[in-house]
């Protein structure tokens, strides 16, 4: 049994969200970009393929070190029978330290999904730059298996080095709602209350300043913040991905979190009630 094993077992007592977590070996079949600069890397991974969910995330392990951790994220795009497509953050030098044929070594699935309220028909995914990828999975299960109306909003930060290409919307269901924000318009005329009041909940994978918007709308639109109503991707460095290093902490009103371990994606509420200055933990 291998070191990374051990430790999943050890992690699966403590955490039950990690009882599914499992060292896989896997060979690379495609290593290219998916748009833009956003590295995609295609597995062959029957049993890992079967598991993951939409949301969750895979950490890769850099082959040309023999650190067992410091693994890159890497976050569900796709599962098409035994072909497990992730996506890297847009940059990550991983993919041109890897070629189709190898064999990585991936240990997965990671984290807990947002979860859609039973209730909610009218999904709103809101995505800035490349960090819309993980919402990509999350549209499309929304759609397929939940018949939900889902509308995918993608918005640029226009920081300089930041902006990149928006989603090409042909990698998207036709049924998604697809919107490309153009730049010149601000947050509150994106998120206007036509559209808040439409949405039975929101998931967005962003900035500080996409989420404190969020919040913002959604109090003026329905005058309050529900619990469970919009969920926040918190896309940290993990450096051990296995709650081990608690580099990964996160003050919520439920006392601190780990984003590896119960997160990525948190409950706005929850982070907002706890946290002044939270804005550090987000890129
Ligand atoms: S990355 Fe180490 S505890 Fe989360």
């Amino acid at each position: 049994m291998t070191r990374a094993e051990i430790t999943a077992i050890l992690i699966a007592d403590q955490f039950p969200s990690y009882r599914t977590l499992k060292q896989h070996i896997c060979k690379l079949l495609e290593n290219r970009n998916l748009w833009d600069h956003v590295p995609l890397l295609v597995f062959e991974a029957p049993e890992l393929a079967r598991m993951i969910q939409p949301g969750q995330f895979v950490l890769v392990r850099d082959p040309s070190t023999f650190d067992p951790y410091l693994r890159q994220t890497a976050w569900l795009y796709r599962v098409e029978g035994d072909r497990l497509s992730l996506v890297l953050s847009s940059g990550n030098s991983l993919s041109g330290r890897v070629s189709p044929g190898h064999l990585l070594d991936l240990l997965g699935p990671v984290g807990r999904t947002a979860e859609f309220v039973k209730s909610a028909r009218h999904v709103l995914l809101i995505g800035e730059d490349e960090q819309i990828a993980p919402l990509v999975a999350m549209a499309h299960a929304a759609l397929e298996s939940l018949e939900r109306s889902v509308v995918l909003l993608n918005r640029s930060r226009q920081a300089a080095g930041a902006e990149t290409e928006p989603l090409p919307a042909y990698l998207l269901s036709p049924e998604i709602e697809y919107r490309v924000v153009p730049t010149t318009q601000s947050l509150p005329e994106i998120l206007g209350p036509d559209l808040i009041a439409w949405a039975d909940q929101i998931v967005a994978s962003g900035g500080a300043e996409l989420y404190a918007a969020v919040g913002q709308a959604v109090r003026t639109a329905r005058f309050r913040l529900e619990p469970g109503w919009v969920h926040v991707l918190m896309d940290l460095p993990m450096p051990c991905g296995v709650g081990t290093c608690y580099a990964c902490a996160v003050g919520t009103a439920h006392g601190p979190k780990l984003a590896c371990v119960d997160g990525p994606w948190f409950d706005w509420v929850d982070l907002e009630r706890q946290n002044r200055g939270w804005s550090r933990w987000v890129r």
